[in-house]
């Protein structure tokens, strides 16, 4: 194996495949586990289920978790590469009893093949025109029952039709300084790294309430550990290393200092519409909304009103003032 390879191998064993192994997220779990139990005892397909959240908070992770404890295949795409009717026909006609269909980014979906999408996910029929003009027919092809399983970011860009033909819809949340310990504790197992507890805080601290960044900081900082000879992670290892990152004890990173220190130095803490905050930061309207935002509204520094987004009084006491000269 190379070290790329062994990379990839080290990144894809963190991941849970059980859904024991999941840590947090506990409604979602139960609900899950439930309905998971109930249609194999029917012997039958898990209904239509839809992931949505922020960005590394386990929804892809998730799905192969569902398809697994099902017993089930998984058929993994995406959204925007699920391009005419014919490709998700393809799919479709392909899929074999009870299978998962994964789609992630399902809001970037197509309005064809979303309309497609809709007769096959209520009563596992597909209808297909054939031919054009006034020969034109529209045959109606019967598929296996199966379980297509959504993600997305953007819950608020899914159309109500295709919202409304999943039979659970799931939100998952940011996890909290504990859970993130222990995901972070397993992580470092599995990584065969010895770290200590205040060291498993520190970075649990710092991860936006994010998995994904959780494991992403435990790596840095191990390497910070094996450059000095260290054979365990310690708190003075771990908090050297995520200065070095610039992330900051609130687990606020470059891009969320930088939204605070804009909204505050250059808007007086607002309100200010979201175009005029993101054309002034230099960054996507959607990454704002979509990344920043949540974290920073979970935070309590942050309010979206009808005016604008308005910096709280927390928000404002937090301190991101002294990041006002260095950011702006
Ligand atoms: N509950 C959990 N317990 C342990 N590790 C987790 C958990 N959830 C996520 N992870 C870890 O975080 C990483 C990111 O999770 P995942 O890829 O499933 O996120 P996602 O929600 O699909 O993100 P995106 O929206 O970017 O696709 C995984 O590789 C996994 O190691
Ligand atoms: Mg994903």
């Amino acid at each position: 194996m190379d070290r790329e390879e062994q990379a990839k191998d080290s990144f894809l064993s963190l991941r849970p495949s059980t859904l024991k192994e999941y840590i947090g997220q506990k409604n979602v779990i139960n609900s899950l586990s439930l309905a998971i139990e109930a249609a194999k005892k029917r012997g039958e397909a898990l209904e239509h289920c839809l992931f949505y959240g922020p960005p590394g908070l386990g929804k892809t992770t998730l799905a192969n978790i569902v398809a697994k404890e099902m017993n089930s295949n998984i058929i993994t795409a995406t959204g925007p590469a699920i391009e005419k009717v014919g490709d998700i026909a393809a799919i479709l006609t392909n899929l074999s009893e009870r299978d998962v269909l994964f789609i992630d980014e399902i809001h970037r979906l197509n309005r064809a093949v979303e309309e497609t999408l809709y007769s096959a996910l209520e009563d596992f029929k597909l209808d297909i025109i054939v031919g054009q003009g006034p020969g034109a027919r529209t045959i109606r092809i019967d598929l296996p029952p199966f379980t297509l399983i959504g993600a997305t970011t953007r819950i608020g860009l899914l159309t109500s039709p295709l919202r409304d033909r999943f039979g659970m819809v799931f939100r998952l949340d940011f996890y909290n300084v504990e859970e993130l310990e222990r995901i972070v504790a397993r992580s470092a197992r599995i990584l065969d790294v010895s770290i200590s507890k205040e060291a498993l805080r520190v970075i649990a601290e710092r991860s936006r309430g994010t998995p994904r960044i959780a494991n992403k900081l435990l790596r840095r900082v191990r390497d910070l550990a094996q450059i000095e000879d260290s054979r365990t992670i310690t708190e003075d290892i771990a908090l050297r290393a995520l200065e070095m990152l610039q992330i900051d004890e609130n687990g606020l990173d470059y891009l969320d200092k930088k939204y605070m220190a804009t909204l505050i130095g250059k808007f007086n803490g607002g309100p200010v519409g979201i175009d005029t905050l993101a054309a002034s930061i230099g960054e996507d309207r959607g990454t704002l909304e979509d990344v920043v935002e949540p974290f920073l509204l979970q935070k309590g520094y942050i309010k979206r009103t009808p005016k604008g987004r308005v910096a709280t009084s927390h928000g404002l006491k937090s301190g991101i003032k002294r990041y006002k000269k260095s950011l702006l």
